[in-house]
């Protein structure tokens, strides 16, 4: 399996990356998690990220082309397959991931583009609570942990992410739709586009993703 997932932000690229992962073995690829491990670390790129992360905006094309070129040269890649979840999202990235595939002899299988309506994700994103240790990710209604503030799988103290406030709710919306929007046409054209209705519940997004 070789995928990219595509869709505005809280629309649950992570949560179907995951159940992926878990019922096919390909490896999740997301960017901001990446991002945010390096901003966790305190590293250089780190620094660098956090002043866009933060504000909703990209991280500029070279930067995280750069970043994603080390990750995918890594042999589990080509081992496992992968579910981008995030990258590419801008047309210079979408043209550099086909060179960084090209040179690792790797084709792409499918471009999968959630559609929602924008008031369920900005529902989503406002009840988002994140695992800052182990990346799990929670819904205060839709998939509350069992324990309040407490990790199901790891035990760590639950956190709602930076960029979850309403105002960069907004502006990562505004992204989409300006950068992200017109990767549709790209991968249309090159015959690998999949349009998933990002509505339904979590397993009837993922039937959509994997019916053949
Ligand atoms: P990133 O981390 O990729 O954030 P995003 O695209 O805004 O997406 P999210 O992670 O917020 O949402 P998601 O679609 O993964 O939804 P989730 O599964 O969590 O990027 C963050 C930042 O990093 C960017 O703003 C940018 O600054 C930078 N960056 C990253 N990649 C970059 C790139 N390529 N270039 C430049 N900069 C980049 O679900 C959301 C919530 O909804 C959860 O609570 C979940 O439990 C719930 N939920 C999920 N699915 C369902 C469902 N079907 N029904 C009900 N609830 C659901
Ligand atoms: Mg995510």
């Amino acid at each position: 399996m070789r995928l990219i997932l595509i869709g505005p932000p809280g629309v649950g690229k992570g949560t179907q990356a995951t159940l992926l992962k878990e019922r096919t073995g390909a490896l999740p690829i997301s960017s901001g998690d990446l991002f945010r491990a390096e901003m966790c670390a305190g590293t250089e790129l780190g620094n660098l990220a956090k002043s866009y992360v933060e504000r909703g905006q990209l991280v500029p094309d070279e930067v995280t082309i750069g970043m994603m070129r080390r990750r995918l040269a890594k042999p589990d890649v080509r081992e496992r397959g992968f579910i981008l979840d995030g990258f590419p999202r801008t047309l210079g990235q979408a043209e550099g991931l086909d060179h960084l595939l090209s040179e690792l002899g790797l084709e792409l299988g499918q471009a999968v583009l959630f559609e929602v309506p924008e008031d369920v994700v900005v529902a989503r994103l406002g009840g988002r609570l994140t695992c800052p240790s182990c990346g799990e990710v929670f819904h205060r209604v839709n998939r509350p942990p069992k324990v309040d503030g407490v990790c199901d799988r790891c035990g760590s103290a639950l956190a709602v992410r930076k960029d979850d406030q309403p105002e960069t709710i907004r502006e990562r919306m505004r992204v989409f739709r300006e950068a992200t929007a017109p990767l549709a046409d790209y991968y249309e054209r090159l015959g690998l586009l999949r349009r998933v209705n990002g509505s339904g519940a979590p397993e009837a997004v993922y039937q959509e993703i994997v019916r053949p």
